[in-house]
């Protein structure tokens, strides 16, 4: 979940990889490193700590190399240090590699390269890359055959650059399970992680696919697993990059959240067009031999998924399960031709999620990605891809991708009960009420300033509890999972019924619980829960859109019930954002977390 990034051309390539790794930043940020080829050499900067931090050492002066590699470290193999830190280099500095990925056989070949003599400085699984290389060089005396040869002994997933003073004006890539994209500029050539990373220089893409690599000099050459040349065609990506400012606001978490109803607006647009909404069309007859749905994703995604479940089974009466993606491969899971996978995920690069594709896809059945990000690698996998069209989203905690993605789980099912011609009249009523939400949306943000009240009464707690029933359940899990990602406060979800057998225990004098009713079936259940923990001396806050009295109530509107989470998060994402403020943390970049998760 490294970010990477590089460039070849006539112009100075260190600003270019700056840049380039700032935008990068989402993927890690506890080490950063850039090498540059100069005067037939490799200069090599790096540190612990972030990119800023990196610019802070770099004496721009000195660095006049016009091809280089860069990286931006979310540590695996080894602890973030300065000696981790990519890029990493052969004992005699002929090749310099950043990697993005993980090795799963580098204890071998590290053996190996330690039986013939060589030494590491890093605890890294890439380091071994530069030193295979230059054991391969050492026999062949040609980079490129030393190249293959390296990427033949590679087992995992990789996305690399190397350059080398022994083939000036050159990177060399590869990629297996770990994304990569390649950018013509008009001043040279790119390659990255993603395409944020190089967007500003170019808009033509080349895509990469796995056990690919290519040579990049003042062309492209490509080359498919067995290393023969193929041509690729580019794809041409128009982004609207002013999304990524902050637009003034303090970070990009407050921006998004203030930009959901717009988000939610975007991803909908078309809802009254299913063929146009979806740009595909799923036939009924396949829709009617369909015995169960899966609906496969991670973190935030795979609450999102839980929302999308209800909405399926309730509407379609579709048996629906929610899988994590890291499970599901080692689930044995119920798959075929008459399963339907949906895999939900907002940057289309998590690895675990697409694993679970690939297997759902070698089970027989059809496979649908929902994500954000266009051209993913997830959607170079499915066979449907809906894009939430959200916006790029920076912030580390998914808050407007949430929202779009809950939306278009929702219109999804309403697609498919359309299609299936059930509940009909329901249904009209679910998709008008679902176009109402973004200026419902907004009458919650415009009340965020008691959010921030409530917020500061927490600031010092060491836990947090959330209780809900049925999709206030739902809600329950991505608030507390909110809080834990930016405030580091200990949180817990529970069905509110669930809390009784085991979890009251840690209910004391004070302790906040957060419980959210929007379900008028079960508002009186889910208050009585809220008495037993009053009881035992808890602080009671009301998520409610219901007339019910409690010490701390946060009103939201009204709407149907398989729609609520969409208005019942943004208070108890405001809440815990305000708190990792109060707290003076970072709410962009949490510790430990990063956005796009490409290890398994
Ligand atoms: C990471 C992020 C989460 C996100 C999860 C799934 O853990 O920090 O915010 O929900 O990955 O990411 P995806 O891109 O697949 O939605």
């Amino acid at each position: 979940m490294c970010g990477i990034v590089g460039f070849v051309g006539k112009d100075n390539a260190v600003h270019k990889l700056i840049h380039g790794l700032k935008t990068l930043e989402y993927r890690g940020y506890d080490s950063a490193g850039v090498a540059l080829l100069q005067d037939n050499d490799i200069t090599v900067v790096k540190d612990k700590g972030r990119i800023a931090n990196l610019e802070n050492i770099l004496n721009y002066e000195e660095l006049t190399g016009t091809i280089g590699i860069a990286h931006t470290r979310w540590a695996t193999h080894g602890i973030p240090s300065k000696d981790n830190a990519h890029p990493h280099m052969d004992p005699h500095h002929h090749f310099a590699v950043v990697h993005n990925g993980i090795l799963e056989n580098y204890l071998e070949l590290k053996d190996f390269l330690l039986s013939k003599g060589y030494s590491f400085v890093s605890e890294t699984d890439s380091e071994v890359i530069p030193i295979l290389m230059e054991y391969y060089y050492e026999q062949e005396k040609d980079v490129l055959k030393a190249f293959k040869k390296t990427l033949k002994d590679l087992r995992g997933s990789y996305a690399i650059l190397v350059i080398s003073p022994l083939l000036p004006n050159t990177i060399l890539v590869a990629k297996k399970n770990s994304p990569l994209v390649i950018g013509k500029g008009k001043d040279g050539i790119y390659a990255a992680s993603d395409i944020p990373a190089i967007i500003s220089y170019t808009k033509d893409f080349y895509f990469l696919e796995d056990g690919e690599s290519a040579v990049i000099d003042d062309e492209i050459h490509f080359y498919d697993s067995e290393f023969k040349e193929i041509h690729k065609d580019s794809k041409t990506i128009h982004w609207d990059m002013s999304a990524i400012d902050k637009n003034g606001f303090p970070d990009y978490m407050l921006k998004e959240i203030h930009e959901q109803p717009d988000a939610l607006k975007n991803s909908l647009n078309g809802l009254d067009h299913p063929v146009g909404f979806l740009n595909f069309s799923l036939d009924k007859k396949y829709l009617e031999s369909i015995r169960e749905i899966y609906i496969v994703a991670c973190g935030t995604a795979m609450h999102a998924g839980l929302v999308g479940r209800y909405a399926i089974e309730q509407i379609c009466r579709i048996p629906t399960r929610v899988e994590v993606a890291s499970e599901f491969r080692y689930q044995n899971p119920i798959v075929d031709e008459h399963t339907l996978c949906i895999f939900i995920s907002q940057s289309g690069e998590t690895a675990d999620t697409i694993a679970a594709l690939k297997l759902a896809k070698k089970l027989g059945a059809k496979t649908l990605t929902i994500t954000n990000v266009f051209e993913s690698s997830i959607t170079r996998e499915a066979d449907y891809t809906i894009y939430t069209h959200a916006g790029p989203e920076i912030a580390v905690a998914s808050t407007k991708a949430y929202i779009s993605q809950v939306g278009m789980m929702v219109a999804l099912a309403i697609y498919i009960a359309e299609l299936l011609g059930k509940n009909q009249s329901e249904v009209a009523q679910i998709k008008k009420e679902l176009l109402e939400l973004p200026s419902l949306m907004k009458q919650v943000i415009d009340k965020n300033q008691e959010y921030l009240k409530i917020a500061k009464k927490m600031v010092s707690v060491q836990d947090l509890f959330y209780i809900g029933r049925g999709n206030d359940y739902h809600v329950a899990m991505e608030g507390s999972l909110k809080l834990k990602e930016i405030s580091y406060i200990h949180s817990e979800a529970y069905q509110a019924g669930e809390l009784k057998h085991g979890p009251i225990a840690l209910i004391e004098d004070g302790t906040f619980v957060f419980g959210i009713i929007t379900d008028p079936k079960l508002s009186e259940k889910t208050l009585s829960n809220l008495e037993e923990v009053k009881s035992r001396g808890a602080n009671v806050v009301l998520v409610t859109n219901e007339d019910i009295k409690e010490d701390i109530v946060i009103p939201i509107p009204k709407t149907n019930t398989l729609l609520s989470p969409i208005l019942a998060i943004i208070p108890l994402q405001f809440v815990a954002y305000f708190i990792a403020k109060e707290k003076g943390l970072d709410v962009d970049k949490p510790r430990n977390l990063a956005k796009s998760v490409t290890v398994e």
